[in-house]
């Protein structure tokens, strides 16, 4: 019989999200404070390329088909195309994907995609430079532009724009963004700012609700938005084709009309952390038993374990203050 995760609530585990650093070279507001998270870090806390690679193993034979390499910024880590190399090897493993700032994106995409990675999602949170930079506390807008264009030419398919919107900084860019998704053939997924740890907290009062976006992406092409479903693995997004074009939109309302009866992920973090849901506390530590030469039956049990301790749904809505206990980049997105 085909082995599976399967939660307290008959969830279906089968992706899982990697955090390979929660290092990053931007400091969005709604994800890290801006002196960054533990700028201390010392690098044996992180697990190894060996390690991570033996952990996604042991999720892929419990039946997970989907990894997606996030961060903080997945490409300031080194070589993370070799860490792609060898996961792509495993038998089941279907989708490799990347969530990226595409800061380096230009310089890393064609290793990655020869190393298997199929695809990545990169944010964008504004087309305007000053803006830009702003919102990412100094990103530099012409090189993530480039490491889309790059992207799009090695074949990373599909390519994903995720932006979160924001009342008052940028939610007047929304039909900017559309129209560059169209002129890209690339699907754009809206994102509502979520309260998780301090930094997404502190921007609750700019929510924006995805029923609005969705409501001027559609007065603003002029046609109809046709729900689209996706493959059984998919992400949190609601997806609707544009009428009359390939291009699909999205949005994530987490915090709106949350998703939670559907969720099929998990998330480690980059110190080896299982964390079991975006909004809870529950976790379960990899990296101890790992380090002290657990086999891997005992890791592949220590994971079915872990399942029973995923959490119904996230609280955002009930209380904020209960989810101050890890920032967003430690965990990944
Ligand atoms: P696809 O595989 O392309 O569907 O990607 P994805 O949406 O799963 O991944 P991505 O890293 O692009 O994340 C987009 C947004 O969804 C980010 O804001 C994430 O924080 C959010 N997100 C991903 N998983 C969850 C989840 O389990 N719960 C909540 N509330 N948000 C999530
Ligand atoms: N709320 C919503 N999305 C967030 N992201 C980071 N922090 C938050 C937050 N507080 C998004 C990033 C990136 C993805 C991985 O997670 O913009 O697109
Ligand atoms: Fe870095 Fe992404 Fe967090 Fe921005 S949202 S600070 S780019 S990890």
């Amino acid at each position: 019989m085909k082995t599976e995760l399967i939660d307290p609530f008959n969830r279906k585990i089968e992706y899982i999200r990697v955090s390979v650093t929660d290092l990053c070279n931007y400091r969005c507001g709604y994800c890290m404070p801006e002196q960054g998270v533990h700028p201390e870090g010392n690098h044996k806390e992180y697990l190894s390329y060996d390690e991570l690679a033996r952990i996604i193993k042991a999720f892929v034979k419990l039946g997970v088909a989907k990894v997606r390499l996030t961060g903080g910024e997945p490409l300031v880590r080194k070589n993370l195309s070799h860490l792609v190399s060898e996961i792509s090897t495993y038998e089941g493993l279907e989708d490799i994907a990347l969530s990226t700032n595409a800061h380096h994106l230009e310089r890393e995409a064609q290793a990655l995609k020869t190393a298997g990675m199929t695809r990545c999602n990169i944010s964008i949170d504004s087309l305007k430079p000053e803006r830009f930079k702003n919102i990412t506390r100094g990103g530099d807008l012409v090189k993530v532009l480039a490491g889309v264009d790059k992207a799009l030419e090695v074949g990373m398919t599909p390519v994903k724009f995720n932006m979160v919107v924001m009342k008052g900084t940028n939610d007047d860019e929304i039909e900017a963004m559309v129209d560059y998704g169209l002129e890209k053939g690339v699907e754009v997924r809206f994102i509502e700012t979520m309260p998780i740890g301090p930094a997404g907290v502190s921007m609750m009062n700019q929510h924006y609700p995805a029923s609005k976006i969705l409501a001027r992406v559609k007065k603003h092409v002029g046609a109809d938005l046709i729900p689209s479903a996706g493959k059984t693995h998919d992400g949190p997004a609601r997806n609707f084709i544009i009428a009359g074009t390939n291009t699909r939109i999205g949005v994530i309302s987490a915090v709106s009309e949350h998703f939670c009866e559907t969720c099929n992920r998990v998330r480690l973090t980059a110190r080896g952390v299982l964390a079991l849901c975006l909004g809870q506390e529950d976790s379960v530590d990899l990296r101890t038993p790992l380090r002290d030469g657990i086999t891997d039956e005992g890791l592949e049990q220590l994971i079915k374990d872990a399942m029973l301790k995923k959490p119904e749904k996230h609280f955002f809505n009930e209380n904020v203050h209960n989810i101050e206990f890890r920032q967003m980049v430690q965990l990944g997105g």
